[in-house]
C-alpha cells in the first residue's frame, strides 16, 4: 500500500492522477485533513482516509498496512511522521524536500528540511529524497490580480530560475514510489531552463489572449501580503530565492562611479542570494521519466482558468 500526504495540493493531486492511470489505484491511499473535501477531488478507487500529519496520533489508520509513503516536509511534525511511519512498518519514504538545502542552507525552511532528511536517512527505512525548485504553481499568487487588473506585481521581475511544473515533481515521485531504482538516491529537481517572472506574466497573457502587465515592486512592498499568507520567516526566505538577499537601497542604481572614473560602472548581475546551484538547470525528470521537464508554458496553458 502507498499512502500519499499532501494529496489534495499542487503534487498530491497530479501523482494520484498518475498512479490511477497506472492501475495502482487499488493499492493507493491518500491522506487529507478533510477527507470530505478531498473525496471529489481524487480519481476514483482511491481511498481518502482522514488525518492531519500536524497531529501524528490521528495517523494510525491512514498508515495501517502501508509500505511507501510519500510526505511533503514541513506540512506536519515531520520528525514524528517519520518515527510512526516507521513504527507502522513503512520501508520506503519519498520525501519532498527543497534545493534550498544545498542553495541556502542558512535559511530556517531549509534547515528543517535539512533535519528531516537527516532524520530520514537515519531511520532506518528506505528513502528517496527530491529537491525540487522553486514550482510553476507559485504563479497562483499573482491569480487575482491577473483576474482583476492584467497585472502580475512581482519583485526581482528579471531573476530568472529553472521553475519546475508540479507535475513532473509528481512523475518523478511515482517512478520512485514504484520502482526498485531510485532508493538511497537525491534528486534535484528543475524544470527545463530559466524563466523570469516578466516572460511568466507574458505567457500568461498569451494563454489568456489579452496583455498581462508585468510591474516590478520592491522587496518591501512583496513582503507584507506574502507575509500574511505563509509566516513573515517562510516570506523572507522565499523572497531571497526569487531574487537575493537584497533591498531597495541595496539595488539603487548610483552614477557614481561613472561620475568619478569617467568609464561607465560594469554591470550589476543576478541578486546576491542567487548563486549559481539555484540557477543550475538539472536533467533529473527526463532522466528519471524518461520524458523532457515541461515549460511553464505548458503550467499556464493546464491552469489558465484560475487566471480568466
Ligand atoms: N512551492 C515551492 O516553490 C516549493 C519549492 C521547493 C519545495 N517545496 C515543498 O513542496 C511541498 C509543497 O507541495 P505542494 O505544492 O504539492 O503542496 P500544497 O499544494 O501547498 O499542499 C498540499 C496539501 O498538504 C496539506 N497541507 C497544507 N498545509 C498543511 C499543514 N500546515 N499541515 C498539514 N497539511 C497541510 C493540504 O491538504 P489537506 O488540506 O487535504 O490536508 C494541501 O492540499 C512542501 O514540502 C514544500 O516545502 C515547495
Amino acid at each position: 500500500m502507498i499512502l500519499v500526504t499532501g494529496a489534495t495540493g499542487n503534487i498530491g493531486r497530479e501523482l494520484l492522477r498518475q498512479l490511477h492511470a497506472d492501475g495502482h489505484a487499488p493499492g493507493v491511499r491518500a491522506l487529507s485533513r478533510d477527507a470530505g473535501r478531498a473525496g471529489p477531488l481524487v480519481p476514483e478507487g482511491v481511498v481518502v482516509v482522514e488525518g492531519d500529519p500536524g497531529r501524528v496520533e490521528t495517523l494510525k489508520p491512514a498508515l495501517d498496512g502501508v509500505r511507501s509513503l510519500f510526505l511533503l516536509a514541513g506540512a506536519g511534525a515531520d520528525a514524528r511522521v517519520l518515527e510512526a511511519a516507521r513504527g507502522a512498518g513503512v520501508e520506503h519514504v519519498v520525501l519532498v524536500s527543497s534545493i534550498t538545502v544545498v542553495t541556502h542552507p542558512h535559511l530556517g525552511p531549509a534547515r528543517a528540511n535539512l533535519a528531516v532528511e537527516r532524520r530520514l536517512r537515519e531511520s532506518g527505512m528506505e528513502w528517496t529524497v527530491l529537491r525540487p525548485t522553486q514550482f510553476a504553481s507559485n504563479t497562483l499568487w499573482w491569480a487575482e490580480s491577473v483576474r482583476e487588473e492584467s497585472v502580475v506585481r512581482v519583485p526581482y521581475a528579471d531573476t530568472g530560475l529553472p521553475t519546475v511544473h508540479p507535475a513532473d515533481i509528481a512523475s518523478v515521485a511515482r517512478a520512485a514510489l514504484t520502482g526498485p531504482d531510485h532508493r538511497g538516491r537525491t534528486y534535484p529537481l528543475t524544470g527545463p531552463e530559466r524563466i523570469t517572472p516578466r516572460q511568466q506574466a507574458g505567457e500568461l497573457g498569451r494563454v489568456l489572449g489579452r496583455e498581462v502587465a508585468c510591474v516590478g515592486i520592491g522587496r518591501e512592498a512583496a513582503f507584507g501580503p506574502m507575509a500574511a499568507m505563509m509566516g513573515a520567516e517562510v516570506a523572507g526566505s522565499v523572497l531571497d530565492l526569487m531574487g537575493g538577499d537584497v533591498n531597495d537601497e541595496l539595488l539603487a542604481v548610483h552614477d557614481t562611479v561613472s561620475r568619478v572614473t569617467g568609464s561607465p560602472a560594469r554591470p550589476y548581475r543576478a541578486g546576491g542570494d542567487v548563486n549559481d546551484e539555484l540557477l543550475a538547470v538539472h536533467d533529473t525528470v527526463s532522466r528519471v521519466t524518461g520524458s523532457p521537464a515541461r515549460p511553464y508554458r505548458d503550467w499556464a496553458e493546464e491552469n489558465a482558468a484560475a487566471f480568466r
